[in-house]
């Protein structure tokens, strides 16, 4: 057995972490060999239902879970840490856009970047959750300025996931059997779903997706909006956001920066953005990465045509437009 890894998880007492947690004390992400110590993170009305969670957890008698440490300080929660969950954070409603959510979230992130970059190890690496993730990501960053920004990220996985999920419902194969997917941009309804480079298995033979489901108006059309809008429709259906799914992409998320993605598959990240395929620098955006010791690198030289073109700077703009939103409500 290893040394345990310090891993914080904010939010603890919401609907993701009820599900994250569980996936990450019984190794699913940092291996079925790796001990853990967990600082869960949120905020002082919600003690008790923390404390709910902590008796859980220790009902499970997970094997891999060594000490539970329930806390409403930053300090408490990022001191050492080797990895961070920002999950906590309002979600969002029927009828609002992940955007509408910056002036009630942002100032969370503010604050935990500044706690990040007093506190936790400068290794750490950090997945955003809470909404809207890629310029949460973006502000956690700015005020954790000891921190390289290679280390923080989004969760645009749960976007890959629905998209992977799509196409093999349509092909009629396995989820596995469908890789190479991309999401570029933002974590809202302009991100760009993108399978012109994905392989679909079907009958035992590798073929490009836009190959196998043969209709190119499906994938520019109704594809690209049920991925666009997966999330509205989840809060529509069940009253309340995404949670088991956001909580399994967003340990598929870290599980593959820990470990490194295989072969010449890929993965999409939102990542800070340093003017790859002509995305303006400075903002988090999604990208597909391939990743070795811990460290990611955007796939490169990928054919962009004109509609991709058109769908990845639409996505663009929005973020900048949320950065300026975002460093104006920091301001005040
Ligand atoms: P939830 O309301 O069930 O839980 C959020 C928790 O965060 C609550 O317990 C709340 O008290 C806590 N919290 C609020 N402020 C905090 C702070 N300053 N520090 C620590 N904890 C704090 O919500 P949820 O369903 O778990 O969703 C959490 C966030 O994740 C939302 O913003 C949601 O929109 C977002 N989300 C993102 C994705 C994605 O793919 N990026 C997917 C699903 C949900
Ligand atoms: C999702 O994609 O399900 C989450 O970001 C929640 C939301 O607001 O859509």
């Amino acid at each position: 057995m290893s040394e345990p890894v310090k891993v914080c998880v904010t939010g603890a007492a919401g609907q993701i972490a009820y599900s994250l947690l569980y996936s990450i004390a019984k190794g699913d992400v940092f291996g079925p060999n790796t001990p853990i110590t967990l600082t869960l993170l949120d905020i002082l009305p919600m003690e008790q239902v923390l404390g709910g969670v902590v008796m859980e957890l220790m009902d499970c008698a997970f094997p891999l879970l060594k000490k539970v440490i329930p806390t409403c300080d930053e300090k408490v929660a990022f001191t050492d840490i080797d990895a961070a969950f920002l999950v906590g954070a309002m979600p969002r409603r029927e009828g609002m856009e992940r955007k509408d959510l910056l002036g009630a979230n942002v100032k969370i992130f503010e604050s935990q970047g500044k706690a990040l970059d007093q506190y936790a190890k400068k290794t750490v690496k950090v997945v955003v959750v809470g909404n809207p993730a890629n310029t949460n990501a973006l502000i956690c960053s700015k005020y954790a300025p000891s921190i390289p920004k290679e280390n923080f990220s989004c969760l645009t996985r749960l976007d890959q996931n629905r998209a992977q999920a799509q196409i093999a419902s349509r092909l009629g194969i396995a989820n596995s059997d469908v890789s190479k997917v991309i999401i570029w941009g933002n974590h809202s309804s302009t991100q760009f779903p993108d399978v012109r480079h994905a392989v679909a298995l079907v009958n035992g033979k590798k073929v490009p997706v836009p190959e196998a489901v043969k209709d190119d108006s499906y994938l520019k059309n109704e594809f690209l909006k049920t991925v666009q809008t997966r999330g509205a429709a989840v809060i529509k259906a069940r009253k309340l956001s995404s949670a088991m799914s956001a909580a399994k992409a967003t340990a598929d998320h870290m599980r593959d920066w820990w470990f490194g993605t295989e072969g010449d598959n890929w993965v999409s990240m939102g990542v800070f953005s340093t003017g790859a395929y002509g995305v303006p620098e400075g903002v988090m955006y999604s990208f597909p990465v391939r990743i070795k010791n811990k460290q990611w690198t955007i796939v490169e030289g990928l054919e962009i045509n004109d509609f991709a073109r058109e769908k990845m700077d639409l996505t663009a703009k929005e973020l900048i437009e949320e950065k300026t939103m975002a460093d104006e409500v920091c301001k005040a």
